[in-house]
């Protein structure tokens, strides 16, 4: 937890300080979304403390340390008794230090404490006479309140009449629970409104506004019971000598609603030991509420101690509010990523810049769905307020559109399956791949069959999905066990194409195990890793031998890697036997199997020497590749220079020994002149490895 403030250097900096914090309240209270988030805002304002404890004679009169509100949106009834503000501890040694102040100046320990969660949502006054609901005040600049007895009906836990008939104000917090919050926004959505940020906001902006065509509940929660004008005199009595734990009790019997019947009960405590266990608890069970805290109040207990203790003008000395790290933070939104599940749900994913949340750094958060996107009118660049709660995914809550520039672009909808390439059926809010569960399958049947895999000339998404949909496949060991008739019953599948389609079949039987290697699609093994396991073991039965510590020995895959890869092996074992019984071919021309045991007793990695024309060299091919080099992929060109002995890489360094510079080679041509780079042109380089060109 934090402690730290805004470092101010001079005047001119406090000034600004001041300014930009009493926006920012201003924007709070009013229901807004502030360009600070709460621990931005906290920073600020200790700094702007700090500054004004230095220099008290410069204290401008708008700072908002002295007031119960900064920029709290004033009103015109007047309080009975000031509505005031709390102030902030936010580690034990800052509450320690508080207690001990405060049994300073009561003279004595304080031995009861009250314990309870600092809800997150607005005070209001709700004022009862004889025992009915007559009016509502916001607490405005803590002397007068703005009138907003319109929202008496709308408020869970507000009785419009108590259990007695009595004259009395109850002060509590009016807040949105996080079902009150999505109920509330797509209602507000439904009528063409933007959704509120957070709950916060919600309740704020629900509870000032008059003449809306629809309503939204929100609760309250007492925290504080006192006389009127009006009040019996026995009463009265009662309420100002009595407990804060008594008043509550009192509270609920009269019907009102306290924070007793939720899973972070206010208790009493007898220490300070005490006050921190029950604020841990607190503090562990904030993820699980279904409604926002921002900390936990401690209150000295009894009347006659908070008597003792008296208040400032802002805040009482006998109360204080132990923040918690704010769960919400402003940050910017990147990119939009589409991912797809084990069912074929597709989901957005925001890809954050990133930002700390209660310790945690936070990369990525959810978008729900594409819906959810729109009703938030989200924009790429768009700074956003992002929420998170303990374990739970960190989620884009809402724009802060008074941050944009105009810079910011829209959000690009996927309009196809963004891992197989299927149809999305999008008539749910959750968008989902067509193809379901299988389109894993299709995706990766579509990726072993591609150009650098097995290289199935005919075999696109589309052929795939009619052989999935049919149920002729369930694995990649299938296609090769295909026959004629199946494929002739398919849709647009005549005589040709079905014999075309066997033929390229057959003709990927004798794939080099590298590309049947890549065609299995191991996580971490992408074409040249697998060139290159293939090349150091040489067979199947190599591979699938071979213990992490083996699988280290082929360049490129470390400590981290190798386990993963020999445990991805094993499981596919029942897929690769099937495709050895289908006749695949499991061995990789020209590369010889390591001997029985290649670990060096001093536990460094050597891959065997290889041989061939380009035994030990680094070569890099640019541009386009003509002659008879013309027809090869970058990807089969990479083979080549592999089986001719060489290393493939796709950048020119120091090390580079050679670069193939075909036409339009630019870059990369030019930094190998610039270093000194042996350059060949493509004719030059097929000479070299022409017995290898068949
Ligand atoms: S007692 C005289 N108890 O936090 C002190 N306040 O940041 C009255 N709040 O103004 C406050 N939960 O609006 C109290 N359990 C709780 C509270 C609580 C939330 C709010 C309240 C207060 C603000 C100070």
């Amino acid at each position: 937890m934090t402690t730290s403030a805004a470092v101010i250097v001079d005047a001119a900096a406090y000034a600004q300080a001041v300014k930009e914090a009493v926006g920012a309240a201003a924007d709070y209270y009013a229901g807004g979304t502030s360009p600070l988030d709460d621990d931005a805002y906290d920073l600020l304002v200790r700094g702007i403390a700090a500054w004004e404890a230095g220099h008290p004679d410069q204290v401008l009169p708008e700072s908002p340390t002295g007031k119960v509100a900064g920029g709290a949106v004033e009103g015109d009834v007047p309080h009975t008794v000031p509505m005031l503000s709390l102030d902030n501890v936010f580690s034990s040694e800052e509450f320690t230090a508080w207690t001990a102040s405060l049994a300073h100046r009561i003279g004595h320990e304080v031995t009861r404490f009250s314990v309870g969660p600092k809800l997150d949502g607005l005070a209001l006054a709700a004022r009862y006479r004889g025992g009915r609901l007559t009016q509502l005040i916001t607490r405005g600049d803590g002397t007068a309140g703005e009138d907003v007895t319109h929202a008496i009906g709308t408020i869970e836990g507000l009785p419009g009449t108590l259990a007695e008939p009595v004259t009395v104000e109850v002060r509590g917090e009016v807040l949105m629970t996080n079902a009150q919050f999505e109920h509330a926004n797509e209602v507000r959505t439904a009528h063409g409104g933007q959704p509120f940020a957070n709950p916060r906001n919600a309740a704020a902006g629900t509870l000032r506004a008059k003449e809306r065509a629809y309503t939204v509940p929100m609760t309250f929660f007492g925290y504080g019971l006192l006389p009127l004008p009006g009040t019996t005199a026995a009463l009265a009595e009662r309420l100002t000598a009595s407990a804060h734990s008594d008043l509550m009790q009192l509270a609920a019997e009269f019907g009102v609603h306290t924070s007793a019947r939720t899973a972070v009960p206010e208790v009493v405590a007898e220490s300070p030991e005490q006050v921190l266990a029950h604020v841990q608890e607190i503090a562990t069970a904030r993820a699980d509420l279904p409604f926002g805290i921002d900390g936990i109040v401690i209150k000295a207990d009894l009347a006659a101690d908070q008597q003792a203790a008296g208040s400032g003008s802002r805040a009482p000395r006998w109360a204080i509010a132990y923040k918690l790290p704010a769960v919400e933070k402003i940050t910017r939104l990147l990119e939009v990523e589409w991912n797809v599940g084990r069912t074929g749900i597709i989901a957005p994913r925001a890809v954050l810049e990133p930002v700390v949340i209660d310790g945690s750094t936070i990369t990525y958060a959810t978008l729900h769905n594409p819906a959810d996107i729109t009703r938030r009118g989200l924009l790429l660049g768009d700074h956003v307020m992002v929420h998170r709660a303990g374990d739970v995914i960190p989620r884009v809550e809402a724009p802060v559109t008074h941050l944009r520039t105009g810079d910011e672009a829209l959000i690009a909808f996927p309009d196809e399956c963004p891992r197989c390439g299927s149809g999305i059926d999008t008539s749910e809010e959750r968008w989902r791949c067509t193809q379901g569960r299988n389109c894993h399958l299709v995706a990766s049947l579509a990726y072993a069959s591609g150009r650098d895999q097995l290289d199935i000339e005919g075999l696109g998404t589309t052929r795939v999905v009619q052989l999935v949909d049919a149920g002729l496949v369930t694995d990649l060991a299938d296609l090769f066990t295909l026959e004629r008739e199946q494929l002739l019953d398919l849709e647009r599948m005549g005589e040709t194409s079905t014999d075309n389609l066997l033929t390229a079949i057959a003709k990927a039987k004798e794939q080099p195990l590298s590309r049947v290697l890549c065609a299995l699609g191991v996580r971490g093994t992408g074409r040249s890793m697998s060139r290159r396991i293939a090349r150091y073991f040489a067979t199947m039965d190599h591979v699938r031998a071979a213990d992490a510590e083996a699988m280290q020995q082929v360049e490129g895959i470390g400590i981290e890697k190798a386990p993963s890869i020999v445990a991805e092996l094993a499981e596919l074992a029942p897929l690769i036997d099937k495709l050895i019984a289908a006749g695949v071919n499991m061995t990789e021309p020209g590369a010889t199997p390591p001997p029985a045991d290649t670990t060096p007793q001093d536990g460094t990695a050597t891959a065997p020497a290889q041989a061939g024309p380009l035994a030990g060299m680094t070569v890099v091919v640019t541009g386009a590749m003509t002659g008879d080099l013309e027809k090869l992929s970058r990807n089969e060109m990479n083979e080549l220079i592999e089986r001719a002995g060489g290393r493939s890489s796709s950048s020119v360094s120091k090390k580079t020994t050679l670069v193939v510079a075909g036409e339009g080679a630019g870059s990369k041509r030019a930094k190998a002149e610039q270093l000194g780079v042996r350059l060949a042109t493509p004719d030059e380089f097929a000479a070299l490895v022409a017995d290898l060109l068949v």
